[in-house]
């Protein structure tokens, strides 16, 4: 099942949140969020219930689920049950939209194992998906038709970011162009997960409205960097292969800032990245050039300038050991890159 490599997932819950009692709040929260996703899985037969337990257990940060907790802890209903069910939401949500992205994306890893794809093939991979959706549904019924109507813009904007990748930048500027599709298929759920977070734990209105933000430039934040890591890190790291957007033609904001650059290195990859790299020789070369360019540096600027927006966002919160855990979640989301 898997491919031998060493690929460690570090759940977000075990993330140190800089204040003990925090810690065990957020730890208590994630467990609970635990035992409602296994118990809400097997509502299936049993050969569904396999194959979405399958990258359930293969691990994962739970990046989305911890938002949602950190959220909940500026409302009186802090790590409520309706917190709980709602971060699971969240989870399944994203790991839906994980076993439909490894079948657009032609991935053969995912979370450090074979993806439902490969394992298995595209039709058991998208089937497992949408009945993931089905769990979630029934979840936010069992909430309020606030997080239903919510989630229906979510979903929408989701579906709208992969559309808007698959089908390209037609014309427009391609940086201007991504930042829209990661705003979308990326930026939009960790937003959901500070607004859910906060709104089931009854924030104030403000306080919502600063979550949903916060989440908002998180997600930037992880996908750049994840986008990052696709590039320039060993799967040993990432649980993913290295230069899979490549392979599949899309180029990310490393390879877009490359690709914009003068000189040698632009020039050998303009002429390399016309389209999908088939060949392994190819990706290697591709991925040397884009190691001696400035792509990766201009990235990470831009992952800066979404780290100043969340900290803008965060003076609209109490000074408090949740607001603080906050700053550390966004810098651990960038220590990924180093
Ligand atoms: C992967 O998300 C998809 C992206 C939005 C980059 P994560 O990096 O949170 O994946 P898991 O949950 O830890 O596997
Ligand atoms: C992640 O897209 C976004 C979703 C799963 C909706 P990517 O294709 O960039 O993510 P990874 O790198 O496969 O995790
Ligand atoms: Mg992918
Ligand atoms: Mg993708």
């Amino acid at each position: 099942m898997t491919n031998g490599t060493t690929y460690q997932s570090t759940p977000a819950g075990n993330v140190d949140l800089g204040d003990a009692e925090l810690n065990e709040r957020i730890a208590t929260g994630m467990a609970e969020v635990e035992v409602l996703l296994r118990e809400e899985l097997a509502k299936s037969e049993d050969f569904l219930v396999d194959k979405v337990m399958h990258l359930m257990e293969a691990g994962g940060k739970r990046f989305r689920p911890m938002m949602t907790l950190l959220a909940s802890q500026f409302g009186p209903g802090a790590g409520s049950s309706e917190v709980v069910k709602a971060a699971a939401v969240l989870e399944t949500v994203h790991l839906a939209t994980l076993y439909h992205d490894d079948v657009m994306d032609e991935a053969e890893l995912r979370r450090g194992v074979d993806s439902a794809n490969a394992r298995w093939d595209n039709a058991v991979a998208i089937l497992a998906g949408d009945i993931l959706f089905a769990h979630a549904s029934r979840m936010m019924s069992e909430l309020d038709t606030h997080t239903v109507g919510h989630f229906a813009q979510t979903f929408q904007d989701l579906v709208t970011g992969q559309m808007r990748e698959t089908i390209g930048a037609e014309g427009r500027d391609p940086v201007e162009h991504y930042m829209d599709v990661i705003h979308e298929k990326t930026g939009v759920l960790i937003a959901s997960a500070g607004h859910l977070g906060a709104y089931h734990s009854h924030a104030s209105e403000e306080h919502i409205e600063a979550l949903s933000r916060i989440g908002g430039a998180i997600g930037m934040i992880f996908q750049i960097v994840d986008d990052i890591i696709d590039i320039f890190s060993a799967p040993e790291q990432s649980g993913k292969t290295p230069g899979t957007d490549l392979r599949e033609g899309v180029f990310t904001l490393p390879v877009l800032y490359a690709l914009q650059e003068d000189g040698e290195v632009g020039e050998q990859l303009r002429a390399l990245l016309t389209g999908p790299l088939t060949e392994d020789d190819d990706v290697e070369r591709a991925l040397d050039l884009l190691g001696r360019s400035q792509g990766r540096q201009r990235a990470l600027a831009d992952v800066h300038r979404y780290l100043v927006e969340a900290e803008s966002q965060m003076d609209r919160l109490p000074d408090s050991a949740a607001t603080n855990a906050l700053r550390m979640l966004a810098n651990y989301t960038i220590q990924r890159v180093g």
